[in-house]
């Protein structure tokens, strides 16, 4: 081969979601504005431990810095993966987010108001976390002196980030960057048609649920809900007395369907859907009461977006555009990838966002 000095070499970079049920690994590349999926590989609890790989009751993770190191370099050497720039999702259980007003201010008086004004919104010792914050939104009142700054605060406690750094290093990975799974929602799921639009991203994973509301491509505001794709397992294990595989198995094959003989699965599931719906409500309920603004659209994310007739049902009760995402739209990849991405798309949207993330760097 001639070496070509003018060839461009395109950028890579890694995004890795530690999930509770799943650790999974996208590879993205860009040369220009051409996104590629270069690869991507997971490994589920069973196949590589029976415990969960984090926990949601505490703000670290259930398993050692070491056996999430080893669950991940199995991902890389099965994948062949060469790349080490990686970009880590940060748990939604161990990130705070809330949302306050300031008056309009120089940008170097910012910093120092926001600290002040955290104290307020975060139950945690400011000694013990590193704050985010971004500028969402400035409320103009053609008067300088009424003019707001909306702000959306973020709090992670160094104890996590610390331990990332930890697994990024046992792994020989460089972490290029630390990113709450919300922005990365936003980033792999608002197309160009969203842009403008009020969005409200439901992602259903295995222990944890998040609504996050986004406003003109700009996340607004993050809620944790109750139910998940676990409890519903348990729920489905405990009315038909059957073992957690079996439910899992039941929940997956007929999920929300409403023929003859899937009719107690869906009787089980309903008021537990009935639940997430209560909450959508409400949160788009106080949004609009705050914000005079409705939402257009809903996009189900993480893996029990893909549980049978959860987008009917969806549409049936919220009568509004129900989407279920799609994160490697707008990126390439082989014609034959077409069916099994979109299978593992929903569950892949946080990932997908931590890898494009990468390649904005
Ligand atoms: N076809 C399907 N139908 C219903 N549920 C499904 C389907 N496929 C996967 N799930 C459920 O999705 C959940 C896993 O989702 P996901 O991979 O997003 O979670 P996770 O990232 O590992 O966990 P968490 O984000 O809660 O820490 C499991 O509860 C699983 O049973
Ligand atoms: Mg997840």
């Amino acid at each position: 081969m001639v070496w070509n000095p003018f060839k461009i070499i395109p950028k890579k970079f890694l995004g890795i979601d530690i999930g509770t049920s799943t650790i999974r690994i996208v590879e993205l590349s860009r040369q220009g504005q051409r996104k590629k999926l270069e690869n991507y590989g997971e490994i589920t609890i069973g196949s590589a431990c029976t415990k969960p790989f984090r926990s949601s009751e505490k703000s670290d993770f259930l398993l050692s810095s070491q056996n999430i190191s080893q669950a991940i370099l199995a991902i890389i050497k099965e994948t062949k993966i060469q790349t080490r720039k990686a970009v880590f999702s940060l748990p939604d259980f161990s990130t705070f987010y809330t949302n306050f007003e300031l008056p309009l201010m120089p940008k170097k008086e910012l910093s120092a108001a926001i600290q002040f004004e955290a104290r307020q919104h975060i139950p945690l010792l400011m000694e013990e976390v590193i704050l985010d914050w971004q500028v969402i939104e400035k409320k103009d009142f053609s008067n300088s002196q009424k003019t707001k700054l909306k702000i959306l605060l973020l709090a992670i406690p160094h104890e996590v980030v610390n331990q990332y750094r930890e697994i990024s290093k046992l792994c020989g990975l460089e972490l290029v960057a630390l990113e709450a799974e919300a922005f990365g929602l936003v980033r792999s799921l608002i197309k160009d048609d969203d842009k403008k639009k009020i969005i409200l991203v439901l992602e259903i994973g295995d222990r944890s649920t998040t609504c996050s509301l986004i406003d003109n491509e700009v996340l607004n505001i993050s809620h944790s809900l109750d139910m998940s794709g676990s409890k519903l397992t348990e729920a489905i294990s405990r009315g038909m007395s059957i073992d957690h595989k079996n439910a899992e198995y039941l929940k997956k094959e007929y999920g929300l369907k409403e023929t003859e003989e899937e009719k107690n699965i869906a009787k089980i599931l309903l008021p537990l859907i009935d639940s997430i719906l209560n909450d959508i409500e409400k949160i788009t309920q106080n949004f609009y009461r705050a914000e005079k603004k409705e939402v257009e659209k809903i996009i189900i994310a993480g893996g029990t977006a893909q549980l049978p007739g959860l987008k009917n049902y969806f549409e049936q009760v919220l009568k509004k555009e129900i989407e279920i995402a799609n994160p490697f739209a707008g990126i390439f990849y082989p014609p034959i990838l077409e069916k099994p991405l979109k299978e593992i798309g929903p569950g892949h949207s946080i990932v997908v966002g931590m890898a494009l993330r990468g390649l904005e760097t």
